[in-house]
């Protein structure tokens, strides 16, 4: 069989990103323009300054991507693209690229779902990773725990109910004066603190294993500044972040044994931004060697939003089949298996 080579652009939030991916499995070039610093003035993402950026960066980053893979469309089997979920305005302009891209060359266009991409950032590092397999997908957007039963076939056992993940991060790491993006700050300092200064609640959702809810901790952690600063006292940062840091801990790597444990599946993998904390890494490795599951997670870089990830995700839809059509539009709400 020859090689398949997808071309795949990423502009949901704040990174413009490109890269080619051969086989589904191989990155040939992944390039990654950050937006950040861009966005940190304000403590957040702003969704006009993102579609203007994207706007700016997005022709160079996709001939930088053929450039350095050493191609050009000519070699170029299919497109791929994020469609949603994302900011809408930030996503058309990825959408919009790739179908000019495609019209102009004809080269087939596939629309991928952002979290399917995150989820298949897992394949590339990981040649032998095959479905079925539990996910934890966590992001600064998404809370989810997935039954991946084949390739772009998703069960989602459970989701957030209101805040995601990585927006907790973000918002706690804001009231203690970390600054944004939190989730790294928060990763780091943590280390200098201790976990169990402070007792946060583990959320539970009364009717579902499965689900998240993140902002009960988020305002416990409020209420805490808040009354230390009634009283006088002093707030300890690195404690407060490793005490709150580990009640997320915890409560995904409970969800994460009792999906294991329900459905006897022996490959777990972690994916999204919030999958490259080190805590969460280190306690979800040791709660899969307890249970003898084998334990998947891709490298930090593949873990926030990146291009390389829709590519592995398209070269699964392009083989099956799923093609889009012209008519290929930005979902901002779209959900997994859509
Ligand atoms: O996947 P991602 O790049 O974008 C979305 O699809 O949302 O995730 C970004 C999120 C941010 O909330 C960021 O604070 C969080 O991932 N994040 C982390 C870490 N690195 C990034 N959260 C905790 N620990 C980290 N080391
Ligand atoms: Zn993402």
């Amino acid at each position: 069989m020859s090689d398949i080579n997808v071309l795949a652009i990423e502009s949901s939030c704040d990174e413009t990103a490109a890269s080619v991916v051969r086989n589904g499995r191989e990155v040939l070039s992944n390039i990654i323009s950050s937006q950040i610093d861009l966005h940190t003035i304000y403590g957040g993402v702003v969704p006009e300054i993102a579609s203007r950026k994207h706007t700016e960066q997005i022709n160079q980053v996709i001939e930088e991507a053929l450039k350095t893979a050493g191609m050009s469309l000519a070699n170029i089997d299919a497109v791929a693209v994020t469609y949603g979920p994302g900011l809408v305005g930030a996503l058309l302009v990825g959408v919009s690229a790739a179908k000019a891209i495609s019209f102009a060359t004809k080269i087939p266009l596939v629309g991928v779902n952002h979290i399917e991409g995150h989820i298949s950032a897992n394949y590339i590092e990981n040649k032998d990773l095959e479905p079925p397999f539990v996910c934890l997908v966590v992001s600064g957007g998404h809370s989810h725990l997935v039954k991946v039963t084949d390739y772009g076939e998703y069960e989602v056992l459970g989701r957030t109910r209101d805040d995601a993940a990585g927006e907790a991060f973000d918002k706690v790491a804001r009231a203690i004066g970390l600054g944004y993006p939190g989730g790294p700050k928060i990763d780091r300092v943590s280390n200098e603190g201790n976990p169990n200064a402070i007792e946060f609640p583990r959320a539970k959702v009364a009717d579902s294993v499965y689900d998240f809810s993140f902002s009960g901790l988020k305002s416990a952690v409020l209420n805490y500044l808040n009354s230390c600063e009634m009283k006088g006292e002093t707030v300890n940062q690195a404690d407060v972040a490793a005490s709150f840091q580990k009640a997320v801990v915890d409560v995904l790597t409970e969800h994460s044994v009792a999906a294991i444990r329900e459905f006897n599946i022996k490959k777990f993998a972690i994916a999204g931004g919030v999958a490259s904390n080190t805590h969460l890494r280190a306690s979800l490795e040791e709660a899969c060697k307890r249970e003898g599951v084998s334990f998947y997670r891709p490298s930090p870089i593949l873990c926030t939003d990146n291009a390389a990830m829709i590519g592995a995700a398209g070269y699964y839809n392009f083989i099956k089949g799923k093609i889009s059509g012209y008519d290929l539009n930005a979902v901002p709400a779209l959900k997994l298996g859509e």
